[in-house]
């Protein structure tokens, strides 16, 4: 019978525009205040991309960061999944235009789309390829370019989103780690509360589509807050309860960065202390499909995850869609240290 295979985390890295857009600087665009963002959102400043940067090029910088903190070459790659909501061009996928610009020529690539749900269910995914034999390293990237789907005269959105991509790398390993238990949910009758009217099949782009801003994210935010909690809560225990595991087993939670007040009332919800949930909106906003890689990345890089640590995922978005995972931190010095052996050796 053929052994468990485990897919571990063993890199990460994320990347943010350097340009900085603070509540001051969305004062003098709309009618809104730092006030207003700080105790409605929590947000304080987003980063946004410059002319040149795109969704490609930005997950093309976090994979690099990736591959180092993993000790591995772009070659050692068997899969690029990109997760997006706003890729460099409907075709081709962007996990093609990166696989490309980090000389990935072993692997394969595509795209996954279930809005700020995205890197989830890529997480998800890239797992199963590696759980089930197929494949050993997999690289996982959510990237968005918001700011160029925004419309920067709405202050209903234009305040909460911003750019930037997350990476991880998943490895098979033997001794047990990596995911345990997941849920993907999707309500699609949803779909409006949460949307860009034109620019697909259904609506392609034309000058009435461009003068009416369907080209733009449109939202309707208090439906979507009262969505997010309920769907972070019941997808969050039901993981929980899949794993056999409970709220105090948990050393971190990995939410989708949107609001401070959404992951307050799931944490409080949830019974988890507030110190066990990671919190970068207030330095980036809302990044959607980028949003959990860069705070798993950040929170990996502070050295909080400790092998054997059992850390929560959990997203909602458009679609409407959700998802949470829980993954086993695993002792990944021990996997870089055994790469020449055995049966997943390079
Ligand atoms: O990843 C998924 C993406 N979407 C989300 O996560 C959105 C989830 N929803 C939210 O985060 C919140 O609903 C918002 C932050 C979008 C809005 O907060 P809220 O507490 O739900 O406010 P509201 O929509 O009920 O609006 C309250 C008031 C309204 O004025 P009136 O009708 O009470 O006079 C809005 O017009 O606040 C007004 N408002 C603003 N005022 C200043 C809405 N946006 C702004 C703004 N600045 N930017």
């Amino acid at each position: 019978m053929a052994l468990p295979r485990y897919a571990a985390v063993t890199g990460w890295g994320h990347y943010a525009p350097e340009k900085v857009l603070t509540n001051k600087d969305l004062e003098g665009m709309v009618d809104t205040s730092d006030e207003w963002i700080r105790t409605r959102t929590g947000i304080c400043e987003r980063r946004v991309a410059a002319a040149h940067e795109t969704t490609a090029s930005m997950c093309s910088i976090a994979a690099r960061c990736a591959l180092e903190s993993a000790n591995l070459a772009s070659l050692d790659l068997d899969l690029v999944i990109c997760a997006s909501t706003t890729p460099d061009t409907l075709m081709p996928a962007t996990g093609s235009l990166i696989q490309d610009a980090i000389g990935a020529a072993n692997a394969g690539a595509f795209d996954v789309n279930a809005a700020c749900t995205g890197f989830v269910a890529a997480l998800v995914m890239g797992s199963q390829f590696i759980q089930s034999g197929a494949y050993d390293r997999v690289l996982v990237v959510g990237g968005e370019t918001l700011s160029r789907f925004v419309n920067w005269k709405d202050r209903n959105t234009c305040i909460l989103f911003g750019d930037g991509a997350g990476a991880v790398v998943l490895e098979a390993a033997d001794e047990e780690c990596g995911l345990l238990s997941f849920v993907l949910g999707s309500q699609g009758s949803g779909g409006p509360l949460l949307d860009i009217k034109a620019g697909g099949a259904a609506k392609p782009a034309s000058p009435e589509t461009i003068a009416a801003n369907e080209h733009y994210i449109t939202m309707r935010g208090n439906e979507i807050f009262k969505f997010a909690v309920r769907s972070m809560v019941h997808a969050s225990g039901e993981a929980l309860a899949k794993a056999n595991l409970h709220a105090e087993d948990i050393r971190m939670v990995i939410p989708h960065q949107a609001n401070v007040r959404i992951l307050r009332a799931t944490q409080q919800a949830l019974g988890i202390p507030w110190e066990r949930v990671f919190v970068n909106v207030d330095r980036y906003g809302n990044t959607s499909a980028a949003s959990v890689g860069i705070a798993l990345s950040e929170c990996a890089e502070m050295g909080t995850m400790q092998p054997g640590d059992n850390v929560l995922f959990v997203a909602f978005g458009g679609g409407l869609t959700w998802a949470s995972a829980v993954l086993r931190w695993a002792d990944i010095s021990s996997i870089i240290a055994r790469r020449g052996e055995g049966p997943y050796a390079i």
